[in-house]
């Protein structure tokens, strides 16, 4: 068995000996998620393992035996959260004695750990990224011992299998397909937190793919911080690897999950622009079941800003890659994440990013504003910009965002759209909610039995972040 099994099994028992301590209590918990998709998909498994051990999820979140937080810290407001969080957390652990554990991502940053430990020394447990699989563990020394509990280690965790997991839909899942980042962008914590590329083994994946598809999912979304470049330390560095019908890149992974009965949709995030190759173009032009909407991650369209951040590419070769792709991938449309106010960026360059944005017509932009993170290049380069100028630049680049998605939107009036039915609309319980194959989302009227299907819709009529379509026929 491996090394790594093994320590599954051990957690499992752990889980058994908690589901004595605590059964037939009715005890619950909730979880606070503050991160990306694969913050998303660990608190999928920090809650398949907490149900497994008895608990419910909570319906009310004041009344709670177990608060789970997971953290991120991608840019600076998420500090603000979790404080803000600690200090509501607090009271209920003065009223009711709850536990309170604390992960993810922050949790791998010593200032952050040491100003918990000093200033709310009321939580049981903090967690990191490298040690989410001995959560069982952890809380039953909490639970047993009644000690406060610190499990946070800084080498690269190892790849664990087999852990059990409680997914948000029924429809559509997220696969994690590799873990941590080696690219090191200078503006970027997450190669600190999260660790240096591992990636899952293709049997491993393609099994648990195959696994959802009977469940009856029909959309996966595959997670890594650099997806295109799955496998790739392995190949490079000639270290062995298990192959599995043939996938040994992420190319390869793509036209294997094509063909897994049941899948009717597959997306991926983040492919780097860098490491966009053409077998990967081909696959996403071949593949039927591939989503024809690319998220690109741009950051900035100046080359002086992006050699800065060292992100390994130009602003024509960016552009370079999006024409190929489009003249290869036919009705092809992108996303991007970009940054506003890096150090050094000046009116010129940020004019290079706003040009850019116009050339490439993104279906959908996620803007964000620069936040200084400690021990990154960035925060120590001197050249800051100031908070206003990010704010101002960050408008501009989001009214012209706004005026590009609203004319791009118009496209869809009077199309039909297949979309994958979620369920009721959080605004409007009376209407339900889905997603185009380019991620839009479609608000409409119809039978809640249309749940969970993929279905034709007429778009009647657009609203900038969502359209509103009619059932067809
Ligand atoms: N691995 C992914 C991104 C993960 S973080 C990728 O390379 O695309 C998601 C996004 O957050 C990034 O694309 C970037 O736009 C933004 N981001 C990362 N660090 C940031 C920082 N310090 N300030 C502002 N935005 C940041
Ligand atoms: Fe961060 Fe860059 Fe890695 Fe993405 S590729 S996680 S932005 S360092
Ligand atoms: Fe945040 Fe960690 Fe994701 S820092 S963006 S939760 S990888």
């Amino acid at each position: 068995m491996k090394e790594t099994s093994k320590e599954i099994q051990e957690q499992k028992q752990y889980i058994q000996k908690i589901k004595d301590i605590i059964k037939n209590e009715n005890k619950t918990y909730s979880i606070l998620t503050m991160g990306c998709q694969q913050n998303e998909n660990d608190s999928e498994k920090i809650c398949g393992m907490i149900e497994e051990m008895g608990y419910i999820k909570a319906e009310n979140q004041n009344d709670v035996d177990l608060a789970v937080v997971n953290t991120c810290c991608i840019r600076e407001n998420a500090e603000e959260r979790l404080f803000g969080k600690l200090g509501e957390l607090k009271h209920l652990k003065e009223e009711k004695g709850i536990i309170i554990a604390i992960g993810g991502c922050m949790m791998q940053e010593e200032h952050i750990t040491k100003k918990i430990k000093q200033s709310y020394p009321f939580v049981d447990m903090l967690f990191g990224t490298h040690t989410l699989h001995k959560f069982p563990e952890d809380l039953y020394k909490v639970l047993d011992e009644k000690r406060k509990l610190i499990d946070i280690i800084d080498i690269d965790g190892k790849v664990y299998e087999g852990l059990p997991i409680k997914r948000d839909s029924n429809v559509k899942a997220s696969v994690t397909i590799m873990s941590g980042c080696n690219n090191f962008c200078s503006y970027c914590i997450v190669p600190y937190v999260r660790g240096r590329e591992r990636s899952r083994m293709p049997k491993d994946i393609i099994e648990e793919i195959q696994q959802i598809a009977k469940q009856g999912y029909k959309e996966i979304t595959l997670l890594g911080q650099n997806v295109n470049s799955y496998l790739r330390v392995e190949r490079e560095k000639n270290i062995e690897f298990e192959e599995y019908k043939g996938i040994n890149s992420f190319a390869t992974l793509l036209r294997e999950i094509n063909k897994i009965e049941g899948i009717e949709r597959i997306r991926f995030i983040s492919p780097h622009p860098k490491d966009f190759t053409d077998d990967v173009i081909d696959a996403i032009a071949e593949c039927e079941k591939v989503c024809k909407l690319v998220h690109l991650p741009l950051q900035s369209g100046s080359t002086n800003v992006l050699n800065a951040m060292n992100r390994k590419y130009t602003k024509e070769q960016y552009l370079n890659l999006v024409e190929k792709m489009k003249a290869k991938i036919p009705n092809l449309t992108l996303s991007t994440d970009i940054i506003v106010g890096f150090a050094g960026e000046t009116e010129q360059d940020f004019e290079d990013t706003l040009d850019v944005v116009k050339k490439v017509e993104f279906e959908q932009v996620y803007m964000f504003i620069y936040s200084r993170r400690i021990g990154t290049p960035g925060d120590k380069m001197e050249n800051q910009i100031p908070e206003e100028i990010k704010h101002e630049r960050f408008n501009r680049l989001k009214e012209l965002v706004e005026s590009q998605i609203s004319k791009n939107n118009q496209k869809y009036i009077g199309t039909i759209q297949k979309v994958l039915v979620e369920g009721k609309s959080k605004n409007n319980e009376k209407m339900l909610t889905g997603r185009t194959d380019s991620n839009k989302v479609v608000i409409f009227e119809g039978n809640s039995n249309l749940k969970d299907k993929i279905i034709d819709l007429k778009i009647v009529s657009e609203h900038m972040w969502y359209l509103k379509g009619e059932v067809d026929g």
